[in-house]
């Protein structure tokens, strides 16, 4: 027998998913296995799943499936399957049936509750099969110790669920409504981290903006969150993710311009650039009211980096519609945008929606709009040129530095200049904008 047990977690999806893949990884961890990259050694592998398009399912599926023959290989191999594929009891149950080797599905809100089935999973050897949508699970997650990925960025859930039900999402079925966690919890977790000596703070959740908590009786926004973020002692950096522009307000964008410790980088899905595709996607903002935030955004934080995500091929767009989202893209000047082709997803209001747009369609309009984002993003990165940054020291080689922007844009500083540690910040002057990377002095 093996003196070791191994596990090895594959992830799909968001960073709230990578950051759930921690907890699954402390589970593990303080049951006594060790991680491997090596699929073929584990001991169970855990799928913790995504639902929002059906080419990741796709994909998912064929991973699934390619674990077969390592199953009978090794007949004590246990496999799990987890996230938000699982959350929805058909695709559990059409998984089960499918692959018959899974030996525990659990849904994306019982994350909490894995170590539990494992333990039981052991002690029976029966197939443990656990979806529910428990909105308690929110207090379990002081519970869980994690094993972080990184020892320099962090994640910190502030919410779950969605309550915006755009009409192409499954997110709200999938996670259910929007729930605040308490901001003690939050600014608790966020001290110990910054005590861990931990760089980044990355604030998670689907819709940030819409955060609300007390704390000693008084109401605490998103901005109030970050602002008492910001006034814990240490040298960090605050990000956040996701936001939705019909909730980022003034406020907020004030507290991001005044405070040094804030990322000035915003990752603000638009989604389309046409007020009739905004309309029927339930997006509640206009083209003009969305311009109009960039507009402040970029007055108040003037070396601010903006990302986006963008679908194309929504039911019914038009070329018009389609050319309203180019000419978005080349207004607000991106320096990133994640394009999606619009997958239908089952239950969702989108799915029924007349005018649907073929496959051939869809793929011409996002090769366009790949190919405009990638040269109006090298726009972005040159402009850098001549500036300072604070960059992040990350990784080191003989010849190099490698650090990152706020937008996660990678940064080569030569050494020879200056010692600099990984885990450190440095303000660099950006020389250079080669083959995709920037390089600073
Ligand atoms: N089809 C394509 N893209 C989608 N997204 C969400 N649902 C769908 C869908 N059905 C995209 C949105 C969202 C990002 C996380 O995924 O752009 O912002
Ligand atoms: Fe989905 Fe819209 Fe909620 Fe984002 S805000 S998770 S796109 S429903």
């Amino acid at each position: 027998m093996k003196e070791s047990q191994f596990y090895y977690i594959a992830t799909y999806g968001c960073q709230m998913n990578v950051h759930e893949s921690e907890k699954l990884a402390g589970i593990l961890t303080t049951r006594g296995y060790l991680p491997t990259d090596d699929q073929s050694k584990a001991d169970i592998i855990v799928f913790n799943t995504c639902c929002v398009r059906e080419g990741a399912e796709q994909k998912i599926i064929g991973n699934i499936g390619a674990v077969k023959p390592l199953k009978r290989q090794n007949k004590n191999l246990i496999v799990a399957v987890c996230g938000c594929m699982t959350q929805q009891s058909k695709m559990a149950n059409y998984l089960r049936e499918k692959f018959p080797f899974i030996n525990i599905i659990f849904g994306a809100n019982n994350v909490e509750f894995f170590g539990k089935y494992l333990d039981t999973y052991l002690q029976q050897k029966k197939f443990q099969n656990d979806v529910i949508i428990d909105q308690d699970y929110i207090e379990n997650e002081n519970s869980v110790e994690m094993v972080r990925d990184s020892t320099l960025h962090a994640f910190v859930n502030i919410m779950y669920g969605c309550n915006n039900f755009c009409t192409y999402c499954i997110v709200p079925y999938v996670k259910g409504r929007e729930i605040s966690r308490d901001a003690q919890a939050v600014l608790d977790e966020v001290r110990q981290l910054v005590q861990m000596n931990y760089k980044v703070i990355t604030l998670l959740g689907q819709n940030v903006n819409s955060y609300h908590s007390t704390l000693n009786g008084n109401p605490v926004d998103f901005a109030d969150l970050m602002q008492l973020v910001c006034d814990m002692n240490g040298d960090f950096e605050l990000r956040f993710m996701s936001s939705h522009p019909k909730d980022l307000t003034s406020k907020v964008i004030d507290t991001i311009a005044r405070n040094p410790k804030i990322s000035k980088y915003i990752h603000l899905p638009v989604q389309s650039g046409s007020n009739a595709v905004l309309k029927r996607m339930n997006r509640n903002y206009t083209r003009e009211k969305y311009l109009c935030l960039i507009d402040e955004i970029k007055t108040k934080i003037p070396n601010v980096v903006l990302t986006t995500d963008i679908i194309v091929g929504f039911p019914g767009e038009t070329q018009q519609d389609f050319d309203d989202t180019i000419d978005l893209l080349k207004t607000v000047e991106y320096a990133n945008a994640f394009i999606f082709m619009y997958s239908k997803r089952k239950g969702t209001p989108a799915e029924k929606m007349p005018n649907q747009i073929p496959i051939e369609i869809k793929r011409e309009r996002i090769h366009a709009l790949l190919a405009l984002e990638h040269e109006i993003s090298n726009r972005v990165f040159e402009a850098m040129k001549g500036t300072q940054q604070r960059v992040l020291v990350e990784d080191e080689n003989n010849q190099e530095y490698l650090a990152k922007v706020q937008c996660g844009k990678v940064v080569k500083i030569p050494k020879g200049v200056k010692n600099l540690s990984v885990g450190e910040f440095a303000d660099v002057l950006i020389t250079k904008y080669s083959n995709g990377d920037l390089i600073a002095e």
